[in-house]
């Protein structure tokens, strides 16, 4: 049984008071408008997350950070570890997304390390991948797809596979204001569920929970939920704004 799942990966943005505000406007909204079932995770940056935490055990919502070391513990100046952000109550953490591979340089190896190290201490990892334009225009979107899922879940057991969240985001779409359209996402999320299937059995891939992420917004998202392989959305910018980021809670079909 899948979930109906909306993540906010809120990026490098906000204050801690903005950050806290933004917490109770959406607790907020959500009491007013009421809320499906649909589970939430908000990514705030990691300072924040102790204090994201203490408000989603009373509202509701997972707290998910966007990166961990990919070492356990040791000197790493200024870094942050999987056990670190586990020990504080957090469920979820965001790898592979494309700004880290892009401006940080990592690397499948450095991706499928976290991924372990997550799972390890009882994160939740929400896997993105996903295509950049170039490879999109020459049709070679399936195959980066194939790979980055192959390369950095394919090594897990089916009990443990099943559990990870996927998110799909085009690369070309993240940030944009250019959104796949509903048609383009579910070829990709069938085409996903149909790896995972194959390696693992149509059991595991039933089971696993693939979100779009891209432009994604209040707009768009109902259209985007109400394709069959997608159960909900990773969302960068919508989810600063309070009132687009619980209609976007609110935008699966019943
Ligand atoms: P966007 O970002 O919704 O602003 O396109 C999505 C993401 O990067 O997760």
């Amino acid at each position: 049984m899948r979930n109906k799942i909306v993540a906010g990966n809120w990026k490098m943005n906000t204050t801690f008071q903005e950050a806290e505000d933004l917490l109770y406007e959406i607790t907020d909204l959500l009491n007013e408008r009421g809320k499906n079932d649909t589970m939430i995770i908000i990514c705030p940056p990691s300072p924040y997350l102790e204090m994201a935490s203490d408000i989603g055990v009373e509202n509701d919502f997972f707290v998910g950070a966007q990166n961990i070391n990919d070492h356990e513990k040791g000197a790493y100046t200024g870094e942050i570890s999987a056990p670190m952000i586990s020990s504080m109550g957090i469920t979820h953490v965001i790898l592979g997304h494309s700004e880290r591979r892009t401006y940080y340089g990592e690397t499948d190896a450095v991706i499928k390390a976290k991924i372990d190290l997550a799972l390890a201490n009882d994160l939740v990892p929400i896997y993105c991948c996903g295509e950049v334009l170039a490879e999109r225009q020459k049709s070679n979107h399936f195959e980066v797809v194939r790979q980055q899922i192959s390369e950095a879940l394919f090594h897990l057991d089916a009990d443990v596979i099943s559990t990870v969240i996927i998110a799909y985001e085009p690369v070309w779409a993240i940030g944009t204001g250019v959104t796949a359209t509903p048609a383009q996402a579910q070829e990709m999320h069938a085409f996903i569920r149909g790896l995972i299937g194959s390696k693992f059995g149509d059991d595991v891939a039933d089971k696993i929970n693939i979100l779009y992420g891209g432009s994604c917004n209040a707009g768009n998202a109902a259209e985007l939920f109400s394709q069959p392989d997608v159960d909900g959305g990773l969302i960068g910018g919508a989810s600063l704004k309070a009132g687009d980021f619980v209609t976007i809670v609110n935008s699966f079909s019943e």
